[in-house]
C-alpha cells in the first residue's frame, strides 16, 4: 500500500490554495484541512463577542476564552464538502465574508491564538494522510511534511479570481477594493512577528497565474509519483 503522505500547501491569499488542496485530498482520498478557516472561525467568535472591531482589540478577553473555542470540519454529503463549525454551529458562509476577512489578520497575529491553532492542527490524525493549506504549514505546523508547495500568482489574477468568487456568491464589491484587501493581507501575512508567511527552504514554488486547475493537478500528480518512487 502507498505510504500516507503529509502535503503542506502554503502561499499568498487568493491563489487558489484551498481549491487545489481540496482536489488533491479528493484524488488521494486524504483528509483536507483549510487552516485559514480556523483563523476565520476564531475571528468570527471574537467579532460576535465584540472583542474585535474596527477601533479596538481586546486581546486579554480573547486569551481567556481561547480554550472555549471549538472548531470542527463536518462533512456535508449534499455538497460533498467539509464545512466549518464553530462551537457546533455551521459558520462556513459567514467566515468567508468581507468583515471576517478584514479582521482575520489581526487575530492571526496573536501569539496564543497561533499556538492553539497549531496544537489543534497537529492533533488531526496524520495516519490517514492529510493535505493542509495555510501560511505556516510547511514551516511551523508540519516542518517534516513529505511534500511542501508554496503557491503564488500575480496580484491581478488573484484579485480577478476573488472578484468572481464573491460575485458568484452574490456579494457586490469593487475590484479595486479587493486589490487593496489582498495587498493589505500580503503585508500583514509577510510581516507579522510570529510565523510570517515565507517559503520553506524545501518547498516547491507553484506560480499558477497561467495554469488551469487541471494543469495544476497534472503537475502535483507528477510530484506525488516522484515522491512515492523515491526520485
Ligand atoms: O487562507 P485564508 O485567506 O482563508 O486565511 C485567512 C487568514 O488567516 C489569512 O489572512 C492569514 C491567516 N492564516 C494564518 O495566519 N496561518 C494559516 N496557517 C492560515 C491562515
Amino acid at each position: 500500500m502507498d505510504k500516507k503522505l503529509i502535503i503542506a500547501i502554503d502561499g499568498y491569499s487568493s491563489c487558489g490554495k484551498s481549491t487545489f488542496a481540496r482536489l488533491i485530498a479528493k484524488e488521494l482520498n486524504y483528509i483536507f484541512i483549510d487552516s485559514g478557516a480556523m483563523y476565520r472561525a476564531v475571528t468570527l467568535f471574537c467579532m460576535r463577542k465584540n472583542y474585535i472591531n474596527f477601533r479596538s482589540l481586546n486581546t486579554s478577553a480573547i486569551l481567556s476564552e481561547i480554550k472555549n473555542i471549538r472548531i470542527d470540519f463536518v462533512f456535508n454529503p449534499d455538497l460533498n464538502e467539509y464545512e466549518t463549525f464553530l462551537n457546533s454551529e455551521n459558520v462556513e458562509k459567514e467566515i468567508r465574508g468581507m468583515e471576517v476577512t478584514a479582521h482575520v489578520s489581526k487575530i492571526s497575529q496573536i501569539h496564543e491564538v497561533r499556538e492553539r491553532m497549531v496544537e489543534l492542527q497537529r492533533q488531526i490524525s496524520v495516519s490517514e494522510g492529510i493535505v493542509m493549506d495555510g501560511r505556516d504549514i510547511g514551516t511551523v505546523v508540519f516542518p517534516h511534511a513529505d511534500i511542501k508547495i508554496f503557491m503564488t500568482a500575480s496580484l491581478d489574477i488573484r484579485a480577478k479570481r476573488r472578484h468572481s468568487e464573491l460575485k458568484n456568491k452574490g456579494v457586490k464589491i469593487d475590484f479595486d477594493e479587493i486589490k487593496r484587501s489582498i495587498i493589505a493581507r500580503d503585508i500583514a501575512d509577510e510581516n507579522r512577528d510570529i510565523s510570517p508567511l515565507r517559503r520553506a527552504d524545501d518547498a516547491i514554488v507553484l506560480d499558477n497565474s497561467r495554469m488551469t486547475v487541471d494543469e495544476q493537478m497534472l503537475w502535483i500528480k507528477q510530484i506525488i509519483d516522484n515522491k512515492r518512487n523515491g526520485s
